[in-house]
């Protein structure tokens, strides 16, 4: 890798991880502005009746919105899975302090993410290499299918995004919504183009000279009117 790219790539990685600690300070998630009004349009636009959330990768987020729409009084009940246990364990306690036990479901299945496996590198191995196989790793990709319900809003941004893709599409509920954070990625993308309606949402940089945008892509089934209802994004 020549000079340039390797100074580029370390500047990059630091604006990511700066802008990540400022947001863990803050209670922030993971998420441009952009996508937390993203989010909260959704929310707002499901809100007569109680909201499912699944979320394949728990995090600040979980509690951000948990607070969002307590909030509003939107009644909601919020599952998340993640495959760190001391992340796991930090997001329980702050549902714990935040008095959230009630209505939020945390979930763990431990396995080491593809950047600390074996063969991992600066040049990745070709996609598939390290796709989901160890028990545990089905079982997260999976999960939401063990819980026995439909989901309104089901999160996918985490561990084994395209994965998590087609099992998101079995327990979405009828007038549910999936969101794909990160997708810009194009090897996140596969199987997008088989919903009814979906788009991706430009959703602004994480960090300067991000070298392609954030974007969310959005997938629905049968609910044209909270799709259009993304337009204004
Ligand atoms: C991109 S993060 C998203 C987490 C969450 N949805 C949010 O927006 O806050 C995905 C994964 O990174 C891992 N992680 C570890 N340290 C983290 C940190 N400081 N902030 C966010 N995620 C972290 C967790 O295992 C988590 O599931």
């Amino acid at each position: 890798m020549s000079f340039f790219k390797r100074v580029t790539r370390k500047f990059w990685s630091l604006c990511f991880y700066s802008r990540l600690s400022l947001h863990s300070l803050l209670g922030l998630p993971a998420q441009t502005s952009k996508e937390r009004q993203i989010f909260k349009a959704i929310f707002d636009q499901l809100a007569d009746k109680k909201i499912r959330v699944f979320e394949w990768g728990s995090g600040f987020s979980t509690v951000y919105y948990a607070r969002y729409l307590r909030k509003k009084a939107i009644s909601f009940e919020w599952h998340a899975i993640d495959n760190n246990k001391l992340w796991h364990q930090k997001i329980k306690n702050m549902v714990k302090d935040k008095g959230f036990d009630n209505c939020i479901n945390l979930y763990l299945k431990e396995f080491l993410p593809f950047w600390e496996k074996p063969g991992w590198g600066i040049v990745p191995p070709p996609c598939g290499v390290f796709s989901p196989k160890e028990e545990n790793e089905l079982s997260y990709v999976n999960f939401p299918k063990t819980i026995n319900e439909k989901f309104d809003v089901m999160i996918i941004d985490a561990r084994f995004r395209r994965h998590c893709l087609p099992v998101a599409k079995e327990v979405l509920a009828s007038q549910g919504i999936i969101v794909l954070h990160d997708a810009q990625k194009p090897h996140y993308q596969i199987g997008v183009e088989k919903f009814p309606f979906q788009r991706f949402i430009d959703s602004g940089a994480w960090a300067p000279f991000q070298p392609i945008p954030n974007k969310v892509w959005v997938g629905v089934a049968d609910n044209k009117k909270l799709f259009d209802s993304l337009n204004c994004f």
